[in-house]
């Protein structure tokens, strides 16, 4: 019944924490019967929004109408009564219980005080048939994956007869071939009359699945758009409110000095094979050099070399025209060249450590951080204030730990980190995979920033679009070799694409 009767609509809705406006002045339309995104930064008051709808909130201000009538939600009882369920962004389920009882747990079916375990299985298996969402009733709940976890959410809620569905960031933990199982799941339940609300921040997924897009930023809604009408870029630009980097109409920094250059770079592999083949190339100051090719070309015995983690068999490295092809990876960090690892996770932060420490590593011998043979603890954290200040981390404070920050603001750390020491060359390592839309707007605009300032930066990236618009020349590895070399104004995502799988082998250099 995809027409124009709206499922919820929400107006003015305002909802306070202490310090925080988290929503002011939302407005909301969701037509029944549809899939509705909402998306949105980190923070931008998205799950606080949808917990408003739930009853889980009580705003401050506004309406809340469920088809058709308004309501006064006090609870999330009152929001189920209304139709509405919600699955959260972390699961709520009761490990020691099996699956079937964490679906009817607070809504078992009772006959004269009795749970009717088998009333609850055959409404639940119905459930099940009707919208593909399978799942074995009787494992115990610790056993399940997170894609699994996720589908005893969804039945928890449907047997609780909800007609509107809200997932909060459902796609975040989940593998594509179980994405793909959710949506088609989506589709179908939608099919039978139900409502789908679903927060994304993959703008890809957004677009190829939902109706209608509304965008939230700062605590308000701001657009509100159908997928066909907007690009990706658009889509973002509208989440961010600002313009994101792209490929036209930018001015060159490239100077003259040569700050970072290879030559004849090889490191050996197993048996006679080379992991990295006889590589080289120049960065200049202000130059930002590109490196396409699929994961496993040689990109990364090519990082390995330039830090001196691994020892070519062949050929030097020199930085600002030194060569360093026979000093220790530490020697080269603290002469300016700097790193933002393949995985953050494991190379970048300690993610038990608070982010004060994880300011610190690798800059634990400058004397700024020092006081004698200690480290200068109000020093160390006045640099870490300064780095969550400079870099937008979003943070209570930095003496919490690296794992409660979102991966944004993780990799914001890191990146923050990594440029105020100043460094001449940055060898900066897929910098913005995984993050949201917001943090990589930022941290493209900081790498910006630091090449305007000279900086010379090796940027290693799977997306071919910050590729091809932070880079100031493009090289493509290929079994590893580089297999081309481009400017982006020549390099298109389908040519990028036929030199990393090995096509058009002729430019090589
Ligand atoms: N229970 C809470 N108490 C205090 N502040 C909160 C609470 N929940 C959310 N916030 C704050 O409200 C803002 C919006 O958060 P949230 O709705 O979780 O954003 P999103 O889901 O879009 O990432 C953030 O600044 C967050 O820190
Ligand atoms: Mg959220």
């Amino acid at each position: 019944m995809t027409g124009d009767a709206l499922a919820v609509e929400l107006k003015g809705i305002e909802k306070r924490f202490p310090g925080v406006i988290a929503n002011h002045d939302v407005n909301l339309k969701v037509r029944a019967g549809t899939i509705h995104a909402i998306v949105g930064e980190n923070g931008a008051g998205k799950s606080t929004l949808m917990k408003t709808l739930y009853g889980m909130h009580q705003p401050e201000a506004g309406t809340i109408i469920v088809d058709g009538v308004q309501h006064v939600f006090r609870s999330p009882s009152d929001a189920i009564a209304a139709g509405i369920g919600m699955v959260h962004q972390h699961f709520m389920l009761a490990d020691n219980f099996t699956v079937l009882e964490n679906i009817i747990l607070g809504a078992e079916p009772a006959t004269r005080g009795v749970i009717s375990f088998s009333t609850a299985r055959t409404k639940i298996e119905a459930l099940m048939d009707s919208s593909g969402t399978h799942v074995n009733l009787d494992a115990p709940t610790s056993d399940l994956g997170v894609g699994q976890r996720q589908r005893v959410e969804i039945l928890k809620v449907l047997y609780r007869g909800a007609r509107i569905l809200i997932l909060d960031e459902p796609t975040a933990v989940l593998v594509p071939q179980e994405v793909d199982e959710l949506f088609s799941n989506l589709h179908r339940l939608v099919a039978d009359g139900a409502t789908i609300i679903f927060i994304s921040h993959k703008l890809d997924e957004v677009l190829t699945v939902s109706d209608d897009i509304t965008v939230i930023r700062a605590g308000t809604t701001v657009a509100e758009v159908k997928p066909d009408e907007v690009s990706r870029l658009q889509l973002a630009e509208l989440m961010v409110g600002s313009e994101l980097p792209s490929p036209h109409g930018r001015t060159s920094t490239v100077g003259t000095d040569v700050r970072l250059e290879v030559r004849n770079l090889s490191v050996a592999g197993p048996g006679d094979k080379r992991l990295l083949d006889d590589v080289s190339f120049v960065i200049r100051e202000g130059e930002v050099l590109g490196v396409a090719g699929v994961e496993g070309n040689g990109q990364f015995e090519l990082c390995e070399a330039i830090l001196g983690q691994v020892h070519p068999i062949h050929g030097t490295v020199l930085i600002a025209g030194d060569d360093v092809t026979s000093t220790a990876p530490h020697f080269r960090l603290v002469n300016g060249l700097s790193y933002i690892p393949f995985d953050r996770h494991r190379e970048g932060l300690l993610l038990d450590a608070p982010l004060w420490e994880n300011t610190l590593l690798g800059r634990d011998a400058d004397e700024k951080f020092l006081r004698g043979p200690f480290i200068n603890a109000a020093a160390t954290r006045a640099d870490c204030r300064e780095v969550i200040a400079a870099f937008d981390v979003r943070t209570p404070s930095e003496v919490v730990p690296a794992y409660a920050l979102s991966g944004g603001n993780q990799q914001k750390l890191l990146v923050g980190r990594e440029l105020s020491s100043h460094p001449r060359v940055l060898v900066a390592a897929h910098p913005t995979r995984g993050v949201d839309i917001g943090a990589q707007a930022a941290i493209w605009e900081k790498l910006r920033l630091a090449r305007d300032q000279g900086l010379a930066v090796l940027l290693i990236s799977a997306d071919l679009e910050e590729l091809i618009g932070l880079s100031d020349n493009i090289v493509v590895m290929f079994d590893g070799r580089i297999n081309a070399r481009l400017t982006p104004a020549e390099a298109t995502p389908e040519l990028l694409g036929t030199y990393m799988t090995g096509g058009l082998q002729e430019i090589a250099s």
